[in-house]
């Protein structure tokens, strides 16, 4: 194929020259006596991006599905309670691994479409006089559906309720790219992974922990070994590693983490904001729906957009990927070949959305999909303009 191939899925994400530079070095030695000078700093800084001062954030070689493994096998214990949610396949997987580890799982079976149920929960929660359960889990982003979930609200009735279950999130397609703050919304384990919001190739397991869930850890019996929080501690504050870490990621990760702080975090959000919109303004355009049923739980990372009846949205996929190089997400699990996925989030700008949804357009006309050619891109642009922000042309 001739000029680039268009990376439309959410994750992994474009790799920026930055972070592609940073990584460019040669091997290095992880316990040279000058390693914490960068390591040490890195994990500091890592923490703004979490939005906690008071947590920890520690980096596993592994992917977000560590991560998740990080979270339950450090400070569960077999048979205890978890409140749960699934209503797409990361969040009901998530739900899934809680089984395999014997966990007793309350779960919340959620239409696709929606997210994390708050009624429920507090019902669950309110229940729960005895407080037997011990954590509660939130798919902050639902990646395969297009659906964020509010925290912050999950947070405020587990206040409310004066209940001590610890608060694990699943932020993979979320920390780094929208609103996520562990401090204020009390999370005890945050999971995510380095190849969305930190645009870098896959291969950490990224991962906050406060001191609730670091002090929990005595309590668990489930086995912790290559994830352990304490031995990653022990040796993270000289500034090491308890084994090999992937330093090559890592210097990627501080080229990251610099780019993310330089635009600014709350800019970084805003970004996103406005991109997904002009995603959305398309499906309009195109008289598609979105997968997210209402307003308030459309994700500004990823859309999942869902094919009319009597069309298979793999048409729709294989069409992008083969006649113009495009790679769309597909629809997994209960959404398998209704939806297609645009990935909207990393290092992204208005052009490069609009090249995913000329691309999408092209794509939906060869799988006989009727719309207006060049709506969705037109209302897009539309969008885009007319909310940029006038621009101020420097002084002569
Ligand atoms: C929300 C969410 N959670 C968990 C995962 C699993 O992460 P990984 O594939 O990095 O193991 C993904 C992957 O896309 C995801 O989107």
């Amino acid at each position: 194929m001739i000029g680039f191939k268009t990376l439309a899925v959410p994750g992994p994400t474009n790799m920026p020259f930055e972070v592609r530079r940073a990584m460019e070095v040669p091997l290095e030695d992880h316990r040279a006596p000058d390693f914490p000078e960068f390591t040490l700093p890195l994990l500091a800084d890592l923490k703004t991006i979490f939005r906690t001062t008071s947590g920890r954030v520690f980096v596993f070689p592994g992917s977000g599905t560590g991560g998740w493994e990080a979270a339950i096998s450090n400070t569960l214990s077999t048979s205890d309670r978890v409140l749960t949610s699934s209503f797409g396949q990361f969040s009901s997987l998530w739900v899934a691994m809680c089984r395999e580890f014997g966990l007793d799982v309350v779960n919340c079976d959620v239409t696709w479409g929606e997210g994390v149920p708050l009624d429920q929960y507090h019902a669950a929660l309110e229940a729960d006089t005895a407080h037997q359960i011990k954590a509660v889990l939130v798919c902050h982003n639902e990646t395969a559906t297009g659906v964020t979930s509010d925290v912050g609200a999950v947070r405020r009735i587990l206040d409310d309720l004066g209940h001590p279950a610890l608060l694990f999130v699943d932020g993979v397609s979320s920390v780094g790219s929208l609103d996520f703050r562990m401090d204020e919304w009390g999370v005890d384990v945050a999971v995510s992974g380095s190849q969305k919001g930190f645009m870098m190739p896959t291969g950490l397991a990224i991962v906050g922990v406060s001191q609730k869930a670091l002090d929990a850890c005595a309590g668990s019996n489930l086995p912790s070994s290559y994830f352990n929080f304490h031995d990653m501690l022990k040796m993270n504050e000289q500034g090491y590693f308890p084994y090999t870490p992937a330093a090559t990621l890592l210097r990627g990760l501080r080229a990251s983490i610099d780019m993310l702080t330089d635009e600014g975090l709350s800019n970084v959000v805003a970004r996103h904001h406005r991109l997904a919109n002009g995603v959305r303004a398309a499906i309009d355009a195109w008289g598609l729906r979105n997968c997210a049923v209402a307003p308030k739980w459309h994700s500004d990372t990823v859309t999942a957009i869902l094919v009319p009846d009597g069309h298979n949205a793999n048409d729709v996929i294989q069409a992008a990927y083969h006649n113009y190089g495009v790679s769309l997400g597909g629809g997994l699990g209960k959404v398998a070949g209704k939806v297609f996925r645009i990935g909207h989030l990393g290092w992204l700008n208005e052009t490069m959305v609009l090249q995913a949804l000329g691309g999408t357009e092209m794509a939906l006309r060869d799988a006989g999909i009727s719309f207006r050619a060049g709506s969705g891109v037109g209302a897009a642009v539309e969008y885009y303009t007319d909310s940029r922000k006038p621009l101020t042309l420097a002084a002569e």
